[in-house]
């Protein structure tokens, strides 16, 4: 099955985790595999030909801007993809839609493929405001964006409350969320990029997320960090 999986390690594992990690799903590596490690542990797994990308970019090229990687840094390294917006950015890191929105054409002018990451929080979630509160990320997000440049990015739908809690959401609320998500862009914008689900997904849940026809692929944090376990979410994925 074509999915796309993504391993988001976020700041975890060291050198030596590394090494041994990348030697264990080495024999897995393959275009729709996408890793993002920490981006001083990116030349690991470009060494091995997988498909990299990072956590993170700043909004401008170059510059006075200490401790910060720009677009165009990631690209000369063969890097592919960049996360834009995750929620533990937008929450610990205070990046905000227009932000979000300089980063991902910062990324496009670079050419590297945004994923843009959308979701809601459980508050926003019980008070029914889901729909408007991705609306509205999603529009600010894509600000200004033409139909190919919408089109070649890729969407990750995280709810904010699924997000490392082992609370992952049902597979209705992820195929109406999906759906929702795709008919927004193509409403805005005529383009059908590819959606992914993020939030808890684990070797267990993973053959039940498989039924939803409308996801993508996956954005997988907590259980990527584990090689056993990332291999057992990338093998029911080819079985099914
Ligand atoms: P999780 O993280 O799989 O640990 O819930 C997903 C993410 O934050 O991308």
């Amino acid at each position: 099955m074509n999915k796309i999986i993504a391993a988001n390690h976020k700041m975890n594992l060291c050198a030596k985790d590394i090494t041994s990690y990348v030697k264990q799903i080495d024999s897995l590596c393959n275009d729709e595999i996408i890793i993002f490690p920490s981006s001083i542990f990116v030349p690991y797994f470009l060494k091995k030909s997988f498909n990299v990308g990072v956590q993170n970019i700043y909004c401008r090229p170059n510059g006075a801007f200490t401790g910060e990687i720009s677009a165009e840094q990631v690209k000369s390294l063969g890097i592919k993809y960049a996360l834009i917006g995750h929620s533990e950015r937008r929450l610990n890191n205070g990046e905000d839609d227009f932000l979000i929105n300089l980063k991902i054409k910062s990324a496009i002018n670079s050419g590297l493929t945004p994923i843009l990451c959308v979701g809601e929080t459980k508050e926003q979630k019980d008070l029914h405001k889901t729909d408007k509160v991705i609306k509205k990320q999603l529009t600010r997000a894509l600000q200004d964006l033409n139909v190919l440049e919408t089109e070649n990015l890729i969407i990750a739908y995280e709810p904010i409350w699924a997000i490392g809690s082992g609370d992952v959401a049902t597979n209705l609320d992820i195929k109406a969320m999906v759906s929702f998500i795709k008919g927004e862009i193509y409403k805005q914008k005529n383009a059908k990029p590819k959606v992914l689900y993020g939030g808890s997904v684990n070797p267990a849940n993973i053959k039940e997320l498989l039924e939803i026809n409308e996801v993508d692929g996956f954005l997988i944090g907590g259980a990527s960090l584990r090689a056993e376990d990332f291999k057992s979410i990338i093998n029911k994925i080819k079985e099914a």
